[in-house]
């Protein structure tokens, strides 16, 4: 009997500023998961992000160049009509805690609503990376604290760089 192997195409969508090793952890086990994977940034003009979309891409790009299957992309609009645009089935995400379930659940009802058949697959974040976020990750370099191990070294380089030129301009 030959088996029918359909190529399945899964998209992480996120804001990645910057990526953190917790979703350098969804992407490595997205990998092996699904045939492509396609991480992709949301440009959202309303939010003020520490680095542009095209920093973040770069980081992104540079960070996943070990996985063949895993390429960058960004989307603006909404997520169900960009899955379908690049013939994704499926959207990944990861879940840390439980404070993060009721937000990814109404995220995924509401994109299997505008694109039936669209399916949201969470990975749990590993338990050394449950406590990770972008947000506290920026917090705590910009109060002067150590974030080694917490996100990849070339983005913690960027991080430092950034955060550094800032200060330089609260001094002049
Ligand atoms: O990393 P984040 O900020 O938690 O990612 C949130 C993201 C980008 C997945 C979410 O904001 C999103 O999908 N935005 C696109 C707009 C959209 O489709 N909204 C309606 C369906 S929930």
């Amino acid at each position: 009997m030959t088996q029918k192997h359909t190529r399945v195409i899964a998209i992480y969508p996120g804001s990645f500023d910057p990526i953190t090793n917790g979703h350098l952890d969804v992407i490595e086990r997205g990998s092996r998961l699904f045939d492509r994977l396609i991480v992709s940034v949301l440009r959202n003009e309303a939010k003020a992000p520490l680095f542009s979309v095209q920093e973040r891409m770069e980081m992104l790009a540079e960070t996943v160049r070990p996985f063949p299957n895993v390429e960058v992309d960004s989307f603006h609009g909404l997520l169900a009509d960009y899955a379908l645009a690049k013939n994704a089935g499926v959207i990944l995400r990861g879940i840390r805690a439980i404070s993060d379930y009721e937000n990814e659940l109404q995220m995924a009802l509401m994109n299997r609503r505008l694109q039936p058949g669209l399916e949201t697959a969470f990975l749990l974040a590993g338990e050394a990376f449950s406590f990770i976020s972008s947000r506290l990750v920026k917090e705590v370099i910009g109060l002067g604290g150590n974030i080694t191990g917490l996100v990849p070294p070339l983005v913690e380089q960027r991080l430092r760089e950034r955060f550094k030129s800032k200060q330089e301009l609260q001094e002049k």
